[in-house]
């Protein structure tokens, strides 16, 4: 690639300058004279006026057989016009099709989700899947730089595993030679390793669960992020997760402004979701809960309506802990009050944090201090159904300088979805996948 090759969100640096721009037709039409050609190259949109006597005889007959999402190199001077998408616009003199599309199937008309999650891999040439994906580029980088600046390590997880982390009726099996081999649900007992070994670390990649629900905010392969440290308390992990989200969203904000706005996001709305954010037991949820006419009874989960209905109790994303114990995974700390420390043994409450974000995009954050006593791990191990001996290597951490840690794993697509507004998390990965949809 030569190093001036010339990209749309670059164009300020080449006012005046005839450059030539290699990429795809948007869109075109024609009125009398003048011919506009609507050209995107990846970097974003910019128009190309084609004036009949200022381009070649040839670039104007040529124009009629472009087609939707041809490709093109399309050489011609750079020039400021405010009023059209890119603030720059190119006075066209010469083009060079490089092929022809045959009939685009996704025309600027309404399409169905079915047939554009059919055409996922041509979908995401639209402008509102393009920005989406633009800020989950950018909250990926941002999420990095947050660990990698506070001297976390970053620590990689396996994929193929060989037993379960978030309990066994969300686990996808495959053959693996002789043994069966789990899909990872979560990268936690092995970034708990991790923490062991490097004081702070974090785990991100792709986890898996054979979710049967169909909702706006489950994927059968999504991507978390999952910090955990040494020594951190449950309070201390909400303070983390606190600190990054508001990180997130600030940088996400100021450095991806312009696909925001093609997401029509009200950014105001997003640059009000910094610290401190509430943190309120369970307990306490239940009776926000009860005013706001959804109670639920003592030791169920949240769902989808009871989420909303804290979110709007609080507008800004709320954690809550101390849930009841029976809930939760077998590696949680126990203790038998809210507030109250730990305890060595079972307890009423699991010192888990979850983070709920307001208008309705759910959990984001889920996480909580671990239970760091060997016997009482042993014990929940086989309280939970699970085999001891598929964690003898986990069982080690708690007799070789066991300490109090915590840690959460953030949900990158949820994460993205509450920043882009899109309404499913279908929209805020390349290739989703789900109940039934494993194609493109
Ligand atoms: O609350 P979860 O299940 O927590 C864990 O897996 C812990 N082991 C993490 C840890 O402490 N290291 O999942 C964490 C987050 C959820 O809050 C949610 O954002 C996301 O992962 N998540 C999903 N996102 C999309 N689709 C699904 N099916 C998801 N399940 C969880
Ligand atoms: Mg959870």
């Amino acid at each position: 690639m030569s190093e001036k090759r010339f990209y749309i969100e670059n164009a300020s640096q080449f006012d005046g300058q005839t450059v030539t721009l290699k990429g795809w037709v948007y869109n075109k039409r024609s009125s009398g004279k003048i011919k506009f050609l609507m050209m995107r190259d990846g970097t974003g949109l910019m128009q190309g006026i084609l004036f009949k006597g200022e381009c070649s005889d040839q670039a104007f007959e040529e124009f009629e057989k472009l087609t939707q999402e041809s490709s093109i190199e399309v050489t011609g001077t750079i020039r400021k016009d405010p009023r059209t998408p890119g603030k720059f616009e190119m006075g066209v003199q010469s083009f060079k099709a490089v092929q022809i599309a045959d009939v685009y199937p996704i025309s600027p008309k309404d399409h169905g989700v079915e047939f554009l999650m059919e055409n996922r891999h041509l979908w995401i040439r639209s402008q509102k899947q393009w920005a989406a994906l633009r800020v989950r580029a950018e909250i990926i980088r941002t999420i990095q730089q947050f660990y990698d600046e506070k001297g976390f390590v970053r620590f990689d997880a396996p994929i193929l595993t060989p037993s379960s982390c978030e309990g066994t009726s969300t686990l996808f099996s495959t053959p693996y030679f002789d043994e069966k081999a789990y899909l990872t649900q979560s990268g936690q007992l092995y970034g708990e390793v991790g923490a062991m070994a490097f004081g702070k670390i974090y785990v991100f990649g792709p986890t898996f669960r054979a979710e049967k629900s169909k909702t706006r905010k489950h994927l059968t392969e999504f991507w978390m992020v999952e910090p955990e440290v040494a020594f951190n308390d449950l309070n201390d992990n909400m303070t983390l997760g606190e600190e990054f989200v508001e990180y997130v969203f600030q940088n996400v904000i100021s450095k991806r402004a312009k696909e925001l706005e093609i997401l029509e996001r009200d950014i105001k709305k997003l640059e009000k979701m910094k610290g401190p954010f509430p943190r309120i037991s369970y307990d306490d949820a239940l009776k926000v809960l009860e005013k706001r006419g959804c109670a639920i009874p003592w030791g169920e989960d949240f769902g989808a309506p009871h989420e909303t209905a804290l979110g709007q109790e609080f507008d800004k994303p709320v954690f809550v802990h101390h849930m009841p114990a029976q809930i939760k995974a077998f590696y949680f700390k126990q203790s038998d009050t809210v507030g109250g420390p730990g305890v060595t043994g079972n307890g009423k409450y699991a010192l888990g944090c979850d983070l709920i974000a307001p208008d309705g995009y759910g959990e984001v954050i889920g996480g909580g201090q671990r239970e760091e006593n060997i016997d009482v791990l042993k014990r929940r191990i086989a309280e939970h159904g699970l085999a001891e001996a598929d964690y003898s290597w986990y069982l080690d951490l708690r007799r070789f300088g066991s300490v109090p840690h915590s840690g959460f794993g953030l949900g990158l697509e949820r994460t993205v979805a509450w920043i882009t507004g899109v309404e499913h998390v279908r929209e805020t990965i390349p290739f989703p996948r789900m109940l039934n949809t494993i194609r493109p």
